[in-house]
């Protein structure tokens, strides 16, 4: 319940102006986001490169309304890349097709897409297209799959929440196209998305599984120990090495569990955002563990 209430409020455009301008909302904000600058970004790429963790930066925006913003959200990660390799910052860059216009032209946005994944395959580096809402996945999975063609350098993600994961999967795989496997963090209805728990981590093990076996170099990003433990164990059982695959977790989650990677040998990439619109990122992330409610109570009582 709380759950749906807040993916909900996620796409409340009233509160969102209020939250996104309000200075305790943004203090709030950055538990999960590194900061409004690219400058602030690349710092919290170094700290973590310094830690022996990779990172994947995301400039935050989605949903954009006109063709020139998609086309500043363009620019934005063209600049993201250049200094990402100027810098020589072990990163990738993470978009959203909704930030690059796909709602207003998809051509254009085809096109806004493959500037970026051009310069990523010249300079030898890497674009992931996150995966949103069920109503974009299948015109998602077209689009990088038109660019993988041209260009190499690009993967997508893939949801275990969704029925239909599985058979995305084995055209992935087949295609060579390198996987995220998430839970999934969008509310979708049972016609196209388990809705239990139970359901979609027996499902994620199920994926992630296939990925070990035939994907190429999959991305298995998850907080969930339960779930860490079981692939770190299949993989041991069936000589997969630990540089085969990464995991991925989001910047600001389970710290304890990213450093206990990397001190047991594991490679680990963080998802860090940043930017000035974060309140849908910061909502949904507030979705998946209603507790971050309460431990943003407390910090409000403080201030
Ligand atoms: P689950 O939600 O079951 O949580 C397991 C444990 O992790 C919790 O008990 C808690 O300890 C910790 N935890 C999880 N979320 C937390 C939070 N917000 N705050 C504090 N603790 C938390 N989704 C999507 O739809 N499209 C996408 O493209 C992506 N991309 C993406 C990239 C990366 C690198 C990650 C890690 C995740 C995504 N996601 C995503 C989000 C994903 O779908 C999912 O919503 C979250 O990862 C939470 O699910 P977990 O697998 O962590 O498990």
């Amino acid at each position: 319940m709380l759950r749906s209430f807040l993916l909900f409020l996620s796409r409340e455009q009233r509160l969102r102006r209020w939250m996104e301008t309000s200075p305790v909302a943004h203090r709030w904000a950055h538990r999960f986001v590194a900061g409004d600058t690219l400058d602030q970004a690349l710092r919290a790429c170094r700290r973590v490169n310094t830690e022996g963790i990779s990172a994947t930066l995301d400039y935050l925006g989605e949903n954009v309304r006109t063709r020139q913003e998609a086309a500043q959200c363009r620019d934005a990660y063209l600049r993201t890349l250049g200094a990402i390799v100027e810098n020589g910052i072990e990163s990738h860059v993470s978009l959203k097709l909704t930030q690059f216009g796909i709602d207003v032209d998809e051509d254009a946005c085809l096109e806004n897409v493959r500037s970026l994944v051009k310069c990523a395959a010249d300079a030898n580096t890497f674009v992931r297209v996150d995966m949103e809402s069920s109503a974009y996945t299948s015109r998602t999975l077209r689009l990088v799959e038109d660019l993988h063609v041209r260009y190499g350098a690009c993967g997508t993600v893939i949801q275990a929440y969704l029925h239909r994961s599985g058979d995305d999967i084995e055209r992935l795989n087949a295609r060579r196209i390198r996987v995220r496997l998430c839970k999934g963090a969008y509310l979708e209805p049972p016609s196209v998305a388990f809705q239990h728990k139970r359901d979609v981590d027996r499902n994620y093990l199920n994926l992630a599984r296939v990925l070990l076996g035939r994907g190429n170099y999959p991305a298995i990003a998850t907080h969930d120990e339960a779930i860490v433990r079981d692939i770190l164990a299949y993989s041991r059982r069936n000589s997969i090495s630990p540089d085969r695959f990464e995991f991925q977790m989001l910047y600001g989650i389970r710290r304890d569990l990213q450093r206990k990677l990397v001190a047991d040998g594991y490679r680990l990439r963080l998802y860090i955002p940043y930017g000035e619109a974060w309140y849908p990122y910061f909502m949904r992330r507030l979705a998946e563990r209603p507790a971050n409610l309460l431990f943003l109570a407390k910090n409000l009582f403080r201030e």
